[in-house]
């Protein structure tokens, strides 16, 4: 009985710590894998190249990212679990970070790339915050939503596929005009 009840908790707590990122900027919910080298794409990922995942859940697209590209990662998770987690397998990649907390309150000036799976109702918080502290030619990817009110760079659409919207920013905060 008591380790049932021991056993309840931790599923419990677990369930609890996936959804708590519900309570900030959006729940948990992977990058699909088959996508990791579509976004890779958007970018020039060299291995001086910074790379942040806002909310990076497991930390997936990083492990990837430092494997595949030898790039600098950072991962900032606000759910304990999901920060643990990526934390110990961060042990073994040499340029991969995770920090634990709110990325609202982490300095962005250092990234070159910023990615972003998060609700669109927050993108507002996070342009200002981009805005005010990205450096010039710092460059924005968000999946699936793109920014209110402006034109990205550069989409990557595919039929029946989630796409991805790239802002590059500019001395003025982020600027978004389209390529030609
Ligand atoms: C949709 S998931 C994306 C996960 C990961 N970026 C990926 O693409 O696989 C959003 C993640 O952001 C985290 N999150 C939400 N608000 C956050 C905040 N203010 N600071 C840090 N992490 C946050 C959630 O816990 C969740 O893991």
């Amino acid at each position: 009985m008591v380790f049932m009840n021991i056993a309840i908790f931790i599923l419990f707590f677990i369930f609890v710590s996936l959804f708590f990122g519900a309570l900030f900027e959006a729940p948990w919910l992977p990058t699909r894998k088959k996508d990791y080298h579509r976004i890779a794409e958007l970018t020039e990922l060299r291995p001086d190249t910074l790379f942040y995942d806002l909310g990076s859940g497991t930390g997936g697209m990083l492990f990837y990212l430092s494997r595949k590209y030898d790039a600098n990662c950072i991962g900032i998770e606000i759910s304990p679990v999901l920060y643990f987690y990526s934390k110990i397998k961060s042990l073994f990649y040499k340029k991969v970070n995770i920090k634990y907390g709110d990325f609202l309150k982490y300095d962005l000036s250092k990234a070159d790339i910023i990615y972003a799976f998060l609700l669109p109702e927050n993108f507002e918080k996070l342009k200002k915050k981009i805005d005010t502290e990205a450096k010039n030619g710092a460059k924005l990817i968000l999946s699936c939503w793109p920014l209110k009110d402006d034109n990205s760079i550069r989409i990557s659409k595919k039929e029946g596929e989630i796409s991805y919207y790239v802002y590059i920013t500019q001395k003025e905060g982020l600027r978004t005009k389209r390529s030609p």
